[in-house]
């Protein structure tokens, strides 16, 4: 007999997370942890949406009182333009990830920039220390770009397309764009170094760069997190450098909703950065 307090009740609030395909996302362990953690009467379910029935369902999970949902690939941007209400992030982003049903509105929020912040905070770096790298100009990327430069930073982007690259700092003001084969000689004047192409990933190419140009307090950070070393951050941490997996992010950009919609705001640390591991790690 399970114990009665981890089997949700008629009054438990609901939340989950909406993507195509959704059986990737680990955000069902992340806030399936801290409800047991916490002794939540609530659920958390993935949720399976194809994107032309995005809307429908979104505005059905509402009207069927769910406190919320997750929002990942590939519906980020509609569900930006689906919202009533909007974080300044989440325009900044130009995307969102977390959504509060409440009072009839859907609130948007981004937390990917939050949470990349927070998970440098957590390694004993200030996001605020100096001009930062930024690799990739996908959705992370602009949602990275827009909290570090809201902290103040210098933002300097190079994306092997230049064109997705000169879209970004149209959007961003003062993001400053170098080309893809300039990365390795910018690299002297940075702060952070952030990866957020797909390059290290498991089953993509390592991504090459000449971390001999980079100052001896750089720090090194990676959004990939399969695998949680990646060439690049082994590299790094071989020249002694502070490095950040993509875990941190994963695990931080998820508190924001948690906290909205179950009331309680969860913490980060090493029990479950275990438990979320240990469904990535091969069997
Ligand atoms: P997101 O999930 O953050 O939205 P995405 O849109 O899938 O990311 O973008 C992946 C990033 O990895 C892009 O910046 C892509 O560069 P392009 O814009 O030129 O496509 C980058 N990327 C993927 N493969 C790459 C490669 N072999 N070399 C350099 N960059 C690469």
């Amino acid at each position: 007999m399970p114990s009665p307090s981890l089997i949700p009740s008629g009054k438990a609030r609901v939340a989950g997370v909406a993507g195509w395909p959704v059986a990737h996302s680990r955000s069902p362990r992340i806030h399936g942890f801290w409800l047991r953690r916490y002794g939540i009467d609530g659920a958390y379910v993935p949720l399976a949406i194809r994107p032309d029935q995005f809307d429908l369902a979104v505005r059905g999970l509402a009207a069927a009182g769910f406190s919320g949902i997750n929002v990942t690939v590939p519906h980020k941007r509609a569900a930006f333009e689906l919202c009533d209400v909007l974080s300044p992030a989440a325009r900044r982003a130009g995307a969102a990830n977390t959504l509060v049903f409440q009072d009839g509105q859907i609130s948007g929020d981004n937390t990917d920039g939050w949470g990349f912040l927070a998970s440098l905070r957590e390694r004993g770096i200030d996001p605020a220390a100096g001009p930062a790298l930024l690799l990739g100009a996908g959705g992370s990327s602009r949602a990275i770009a827009a909290s570090l430069q809201e902290g103040g930073v210098t933002v300097t982007l190079a994306n092997r397309t230049r064109e997705r690259a000169e879209a970004m700092a149209r959007d961003l003001p003062g993001l400053r764009v170098i080309d893809w084969e300039q990365r390795s000689a910018a690299l002297g004047d940075q702060a952070l170094l952030v990866n957020t192409t797909t390059l290290g990933m498991a089953g993509q190419p390592a991504l090459s760069i000449d971390l001999d140009r980079a100052g001896p307090r750089t720090a090194v950070a990676d959004i990939v997190y399969v695998p949680l070393e990646t060439p690049l951050l082994a590299q790094a941490r071989a020249r002694g450098l502070t490095t950040v997996d993509g875990l941190g992010l994963l695990l931080h950009q998820a508190r924001p909703g948690f906290a909205a919609w179950f009331g309680v705001a969860p913490e980060v640390d090493a029990a479950l950065r275990d438990f979320v591991l240990a469904d990535l790690l091969p069997a």
